[in-house]
């Protein structure tokens, strides 16, 4: 439904994004995440038709934003970073303009207003000015925008920045329902919204995707080099625990009259019955051994980490 390929573009002489590529099944939510300054909204303003792309391309329901933007930008439903909502008009209105511009036939204008409203929950506010709702309301009203003209395709960037706890569990669950329906694309730099509302991530950090994957992809592909954490009794120095297969590294402390075995073990493999025959047959005195495995948000931290490392 969304094809991404090798889009990049400069600011002046600032690189932004950098040959991003990526694509999006049909009714699929994806979470594309990454720390303020990677270039999500950029990315995001070159889809919905917003902004031209340097190079490269993004095709959206079959059309090149870049050659076709009329029939592309039809396929679209944007939000943007700063939703457009004109603070004095009324809810009902604003939508009206907003279907309308989207190519909307006058005649079905009022259904189309009427469903959006319904779906995003602002049918009972739709006399007020946007200037005196919420800013929860006011995202409702930015979302009910990108919907109305009922597009295959949508587009949120950072939809619940500012928003209170409340709201923000309102509108995830809002976009879980558009899911199946529409494909979506969702830009956050947080990971828990990603985990609430999507099954698939593009990881992105200095205008470069470094990862896709499902969300149990990424966590399990992170958890290279698990760390193990043994303790002793007896003094461990002559042991050749950096002998075992699957092992990468031995750190040595000693703590409270203990010694601690920090072991890094290679990815993928569960040595920890093969460490505690070792630690029998030479009577190190087993006492305890433990395995670290990363949560999904040591997986982005060490994500975002390494890159600079990989340049080298
Ligand atoms: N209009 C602009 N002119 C110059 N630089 C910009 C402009 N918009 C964004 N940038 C720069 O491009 C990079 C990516 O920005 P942006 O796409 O807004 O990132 P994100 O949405 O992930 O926070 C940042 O370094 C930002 O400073
Ligand atoms: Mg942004």
């Amino acid at each position: 439904m969304i094809e991404v390929k090798e889009l990049s573009k400069t600011y002046n002489d600032r690189l932004a994004i950098d040959k991003i590529s990526f694509s999006v099944g049909k009714g699929e939510i994806l979470g594309f995440l990454g720390p303020n300054g990677a270039g999500k909204s950029t990315t995001m303003k070159i889809l919905s038709g917003f902004m031209a792309a340097s190079s490269g391309a993004a095709i959206v329901n079959g059309h090149d934003v870049g050659k076709s933007p009329i029939p592309a930008k039809a396929s679209i439903g944007y939000l943007p970073e700063n939703p457009p909502v004109y603070m004095n008009m009324d809810v009902e209105s604003y939508l009206t303009f907003a279907a309308r511009l989207h190519g909307v036939e006058k005649a079905q204008a009022k259904m189309a207003v009427q469903n959006a409203m319904e779906k995003c929950g602002i049918a009972d506010v739709r006399r007020r000015l946007i200037g005196n709702l919420s800013k929860g309301y006011r995202q409702r009203v930015g979302l009910a925008q990108a919907i109305a003209h009922n597009p295959p395709v949508l587009i949120l960037d950072e939809p619940t920045v500012g928003l209170d706890p409340r709201q923000i569990i309102e509108i995830r669950n809002l976009i879980q329902s558009l899911g199946g329906n529409h494909t979506v694309i969702l830009s956050t730099h947080i990971l828990p919204e990603v985990q609430a509302t999507c099954s698939r991530v593009v990881v992105i950090d200095r205008g470069r995707v470094i990862a896709q994957d499902t969300l149990s992809g990424i966590a399990s592909r992170m958890q290279a080099n698990v760390r193990l954490t043994v303790t002793v009794r007896e003094d461990p120095s002559r042991a050749q625990i950096e002998s075992l297969p699957g092992v990468l590294s031995v750190t040595r402390t000693e703590k409270e009259g203990e010694h601690l075995l920090l072991i890094e073990t290679s990815k993928g493999r569960d040595i920890r019955s093969d460490v505690a025959e070792y630690c029998v047959q030479n009577k190190l005195g087993l006492l305890s051994i433990t395995r670290e495995s990363l949560s999904l948000e040591d997986a982005f931290v060490r994500l975002i980490n390494q890159e600079p490392e990989e340049q080298k």
